[in-house]
């Protein structure tokens, strides 16, 4: 973008309805606050400078946008949409602005400097985005003389006829800086709802022979934002545009319309993902991998060929290439699992290495420990990490270990390579390299003791031999 241009979003609405106690600009659209949607398009279409005026739920706003190197600009009292430009320190305006809605997250980057192009091929004052639409609701309407923009009317303020009309005003404005200083304060209040329009400054650049045109934007523009039901609207046609790039960049989806992947997520190409899978922000795929139904991934990295059966939940997960987990595999943070590694079904993982081709395949708990390359981790492994001191300690497990069924590991302890554990056992000391360590109580037999309880015809069970007799 060779001009300079600065961004004004309105985000001081109360958004009533909404229904909900949230700020409505910061209500997530597929997993990202719709302001940030707007603020990211803005950035990437090289806008200079970034302004959000708020009021309503002031605080949570600015502790989000903030961060996005965005300034704020309070708005007293919401008295419209002039007010609220006003508020945003006109004065020190330079150059051209773009004037939009804090809730219009489909918006994207080259649609702005598509329009913003047109703007200044067309040397207007004040360009005012429209877009047809085949039930226009509650939008202002596009009043056209002559084919040129005579003025915008709110639906709460236009005629029968004017209702009638099908191109509505999208929110988003391009105007002069010069031109917002001028004619800003000269907008007034005298409407249906007592609020200052921006809208108005149509009517106000006409009269003073500035050059107003209207831009005409893509449908998606319009999408603004006021419902639950919207919102969800929204969210459904970001994750379509999401998994529309990831099916051009070769991702296999078998269902595109129930796969939710939001931004900034990496797929390999060839990596199948079946029905329901759900992707946060973040993570990074290989290719060759398959990702079965029901699979909810967060912040993890996932090797190439690395098999997530059904089921799984992943967070801040790192598995290296040719991994399998699952079905119903839970990795909290810090899990790292090497090449090959296997997690089978009902395996709770956390903070914990688990070396090359080493198998955890059943029903157990891997929590604060290193385990090394080529061991199997019996069914029913728990490594009892917690202490009655509140504290978390370490289970160490070298290479080649075998783990039998039903251990559990007592940290702080460390079990030597090669070393063999003895199905049942509770483990408290160390096990030395090539050890066999076996904890629990010695089996004993008592021959035909099941003697003792004899089933008569009648059913009842009754005590012969020796109890009998006492
Ligand atoms: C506005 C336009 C309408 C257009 C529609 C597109 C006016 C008068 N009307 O109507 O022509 O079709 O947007 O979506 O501008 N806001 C403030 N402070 C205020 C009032 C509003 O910051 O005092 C913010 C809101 O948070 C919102 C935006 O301005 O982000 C638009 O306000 P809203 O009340 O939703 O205007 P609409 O009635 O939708
Ligand atoms: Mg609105």
């Amino acid at each position: 973008m060779e001009e300079r241009l600065t961004a004004i979003i309105l985000a001081a609405g109360k958004g009533t309805r909404m229904k909900s106690p949230l700020p409505k600009v910061l209500h997530p659209v597929a997993g990202t606050p719709m302001i940030s949607l707007v603020i990211q398009a803005l950035k990437a279409a090289g806008t200079k400078e970034i302004r959000v005026v708020v009021g309503h739920g002031e605080h949570l706003i600015r502790s989000v946008v903030e961060p996005q190197e965005v300034t704020c600009h309070q708005q007293i009292a919401q008295q419209g949409t002039a007010d609220a430009v006003r508020s945003a320190d006109i004065p020190s305006l330079e150059g051209a602005v773009v004037i939009l809605n804090g809730d219009h997250p489909l918006l994207l980057s080259n649609e702005i400097e598509r329009l913003f192009k047109k703007f200044n091929d067309q040397e207007m004052d004040l360009g005012v985005v429209s877009v047809k639409l085949k039930s226009p609701g509650r939008y202002g309407r596009i009043v056209r003389h002559h084919g040129s923009l005579k003025a915008i009317v709110e639906a709460s303020d236009a005629s029968h006829e004017t209702l009638k009309i099908k191109e509505v005003n999208t929110g988003i404005y391009f105007v002069k800086g010069e031109l917002l200083k001028k004619y800003l304060p000269l907008i007034k209040n005298n409407n249906s709802k007592k609020e200052y329009y921006l809208t108005d400054l149509v009517g106000i650049c006409l009269e003073h022979n500035k050059k107003v045109g209207i831009l005409e934007g893509h449908p998606s523009c319009a999408l603004g934002v006021n419902t639950q039901g919207e919102l969800a609207r929204a969210t459904q046609l970001l994750f379509k545009r999401r998994v529309k790039v990831l099916l051009e960049e070769g991702v296999v989806i078998i269902d595109p319309a129930a796969t939710y992947i939001e931004d900034r997520v990496r797929i390999g190409a060839a990596t199948v993902i079946y029905p329901n899978v759900y992707i946060k922000s973040g993570s990074v795929i290989g290719s060759f991998c398959v990702l079965e139904s029901n699979v909810f991934i967060s912040g993890s990295t996932i090797g190439d060929s690395v098999q997530v059966r059904a089921g799984s939940y992943l967070e801040q997960a790192h598995i290296a290439r040719k991994a399998t987990v699952g079905p119903y595999a839970r990795l909290r943070p810090g899990t790292q699992l090497k090449e090959e590694a296997h997690i089978g079904n009902f395996v709770e993982c956390k903070n914990v290495v688990l070396g090359a081709r080493t198998k955890a395949a059943h029903l157990t708990y891997l929590g604060d420990a290193e385990i090394g390359e080529d061991c199997n981790i019996g069914c029913g492994t728990i490594t009892c990490n917690y202490q009655v001191d509140r504290k978390k300690y370490k289970t160490k497990i070298g290479n080649k270990v075998f783990v039998g069924s039903d251990t559990q590991f007592v940290a702080p302890v460390e079990v030597g390579e090669g070393a063999i554990i003895g199905s049942g056992s509770t483990i408290t000391k160390n096990v030395p390299p090539n050890a066999l360590a076996v904890s629990r109580a010695q089996q004993f037999i008592k021959e035909n003791y099941a003697q003792r309880f004899q089933i008569k015809e009648s059913g009842e069970t009754e005590l012969s031999g020796d109890s009998k007799k006492k």
